[in-house]
């Protein structure tokens, strides 16, 4: 059950993400202005934020609730600007050929593909400047159990691997190459949309919790098990995300709904059907949050977030 006032925690922690991310911003100004122009344009168009909150929750989840977070925001930035990348170039006319995003006409719709596609390139390489200036220039980190490997460097490890080929990349790539091609009953087809789940959608989940971790002085140890609960936690999300293509609205969404059957993509929808779906986003929610427990934390909002995630709407 959530608690009373959780959806105003979540938006009072989504506020704060926008406010740490203003001053990330990069200034539209100069000859390359116009890509400048389309990248905020894609970051400040909203979203959930959730990827930031979650490295946020997990980061006081090993440093304190009371931790000083000014260290983590360049890589909350830096993971919001991975993710957003991830969903301009998603929308483009090679791609998903999608026309809304976060409530607004995509990037490649207002700047045109050659635009949108430098401006995904840009949030990527701005991710990494911001993540590696914030570790560079990062305050010493609080004491852990004795792992001697710079945290930083572990951090930016897992955040750039997540994003690339071994993650988020390899999962786009399979996303592609199954369109119009698995059938119900094809167990290669299950295989293939595990890898994709976990991949296009897991990667970026996992990395924000597995960072969030890693600065905040988790062992190895947990951060493994952080891992598997955002392995879970991202399957289960792109499992709703497929659901929604479905049962959602446009108004709700932002984005366009029915996209999926547009491009022939292969879902857990359509592999399994509808209510195996929603029992699955249900079971891999459900055990995400029986690790969490086992980390021996009471009534967290980690926890609390992963079952709002179950019945979302948007
Ligand atoms: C959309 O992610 C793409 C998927 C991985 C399913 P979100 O649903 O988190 O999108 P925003 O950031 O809220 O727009
Ligand atoms: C996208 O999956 C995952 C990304 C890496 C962007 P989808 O293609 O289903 O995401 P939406 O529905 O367009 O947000
Ligand atoms: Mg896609
Ligand atoms: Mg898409
Ligand atoms: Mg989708």
């Amino acid at each position: 059950m959530l608690s009373q006032g959780f959806e105003k925690k979540l938006t009072d922690r989504a506020a704060f993400f926008e406010d740490v991310l203003a001053k990330f911003l990069p200034k539209e100004e100069g000859y390359a202005k116009v890509v400048l122009e389309a990248m905020n344009y894609s970051l400040l168009a909203g979203g959930k934020r959730i990827r930031p909150v979650m490295m946020l929750e997990s980061f006081r989840l090993f440093a304190g609730q009371d931790a000083d977070t000014q260290l983590l925001w360049p890589f909350m930035c830096a993971m919001e600007m991975i993710h957003t990348y991830s969903l301009v170039h998603d929308d483009l006319p090679a791609m998903d050929n999608d026309e809304y995003r976060r409530g607004r006409k995509t990037t490649h719709a207002v700047y045109g593909a050659g635009m949108a596609t430098l401006a995904g390139d840009g949030l990527l390489n701005l991710a990494y400047e911001t993540a590696v200036k914030g570790a560079v220039t990062g305050k010493e980190l609080s004491p852990y159990d004795g792992d001697t490997t710079n945290r930083y460097l572990a951090a930016l490890e897992v955040l750039t691997t997540k994003a690339g080929v071994y993650g988020m990349v390899g999962g786009q790539c399979a996303d592609i190459c199954a369109e119009n091609s698995a059938e119900p009953d094809d167990d290669k087809a299950k295989d293939v949309l595990h890898y994709i789940d976990e991949n296009k959608t897991g990667a970026l989940i996992e990395s924000s919790l597995m960072v969030g971790a890693i600065l905040g002085g988790a062992s190895a140890s947990q951060v493994k098990q952080i891992e598997k609960i955002g392995s879970n936690v991202g399957i289960a999300f792109q499992i709703q995300d497929d659901i929604l293509d479905i049962e959602g609205t446009a108004e709700e969404l932002g984005k366009p709904i029915g996209s999926d059957i547009k491009n022939g993509k292969s879902t857990y929808v359509s592999l399994y059907g509808m209510d195996s779906a929603k029992a699955k986003v249900k079971e891999l929610s459900d055990e995400a949050i029986a690790i969490l427990e086992g980390f021996g934390y009471r009534d967290t909002f980690l926890q609390e977030l992963f079952e709002y995630l179950i019945y979302r709407k948007k």
